[in-house]
């Protein structure tokens, strides 16, 4: 039989059940961003709030995914400008309103209307020959593109995000019809036809295919990590283009919330730990990234990055501070004038 104290005890332990497995906080999200960089964030933030990170991994598509099963996703996490303005533009987002964000990361890295905030940047540089390139040769992209210019370009697929971005910013700062000429011109001083990722490209030069080429700051300490691509790296140093006029043409890792979210308030703590110290930190030691927050430190191979550029000392160099929403809305201008230049071919 049921005594008083037993009842009580039920009664008790039932409360002290039900927050935890019927009303236990947790948060989907949808991230591009692979799972080894991410998780050991998730893990702290797990820690730190109780909220359970439940993470679908997607390299593709998250369009797509949102418009089919919107309720299923509370935050999205990408690697480009691209995918979060496509979305914006789609009114799949919710306004993020977080003063910690706003105070962590710069207006120019967030949207205007707060649909989407960057968490990391990432310069989109010259990677040169060693060998057969000095530094005073170079200048800007639009160097790059000019008829006569002894450097031969090697670039992954035009139409891959991450050069979509540096040509609507092109477009964003000459208008259509000069990055058009310009986007011709690289194609004429190509080395080889677009194939490969950014790596791909080091490699081309270290193999002799190409002298110059475009690429992500990040993935240079990624090459100095792995055995078999350290001669790749070792072979290349990188130039920030443009730094007497806008600045090198900056790309971020970003996030939002949803419109469809069912657990915004903990997308919103989630976004807002990823934009914190600590979280800042570990993007910029872990993947050589750049921290959007102000007075993070940088990785020791980023401090590096430039070292043989004129005004270019521990890493540190001039940002294009353009809105990378401004950016964004070239995208589809862009795609247009790499059709008719038939820049991959
Ligand atoms: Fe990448």
């Amino acid at each position: 039989m049921f005594n008083n104290k037993k009842i009580f005890t039920l009664i008790v332990g039932g409360l002290l059940w039900l927050p935890q497995f019927a009303l236990a906080a947790q948060v989907n999200i949808l991230s591009e961003r692979q799972e080894f960089l991410l998780r050991p964030f998730l893990d702290v933030f797990e820690e730190q709030t109780g909220i359970k990170v439940n993470v679908a991994y997607l390299k593709k598509g998250s369009l797509e995914r949102l418009k089919q099963q919107p309720g299923s996703v509370d935050a999205l996490l990408t690697v480009d400008i691209s995918n979060l303005t496509a979305i914006a533009d789609a009114g799949l987002f919710q306004p993020i309103n977080s003063t910690v964000i706003n105070q962590n990361v710069p207006a120019n890295y967030r949207d205007p209307n707060d649909l989407w905030t960057a968490l990391t940047a990432r310069a989109r540089v010259i990677y040169y020959s060693r060998a057969r390139v000095k530094t005073s040769e170079l200048s800007t992209y639009e160097a790059l593109g000019k008829s006569g210019s002894k450097q031969r370009v090697c670039t992954r697929s035009g139409y891959h995000k991450y050069n979509v971005a540096l040509i609507s910013s092109m477009i964003a700062e000459h208008g259509s019809a000069t990055a058009k000429s310009w986007l011709q011109g690289l194609k004429n001083n190509r080395g080889r036809k677009p194939s490969g990722n950014d790596r791909g490209q080091v490699k081309a030069i270290f193999q002799g295919q190409c002298d110059v080429a475009l690429g992500n700051t990040y993935y240079m300490g990624k090459m100095l990590e792995r055995e078999d691509q350290r001669p790749w790296a070792a072979a290349v140093g990188i130039y920030f283009p443009n730094q007497a006029d806008r600045g090198t043409h900056m790309n971020i890792s970003g996030g939002a919330v949803t419109k469809a979210a069912k657990n915004a308030a903990e997308a919103v703590k989630l976004l807002e730990f990823l934009s914190g110290n600590l979280a800042q930190y570990m993007y910029a030691q872990v993947n050589h990234e750049y921290p959007v927050k102000a007075g993070i430190g940088y990785s020791g191979i980023v401090q590096g990055f430039g070292g043989g550029q004129d005004g270019v000392k521990k890493g540190v160099f001039k940002q294009d501070q353009r809105n990378l929403a401004e950016i964004g809305r070239h995208r589809k201008q862009a795609i247009k004038i790499l059709d008719e230049v038939n820049f991959d071919n």
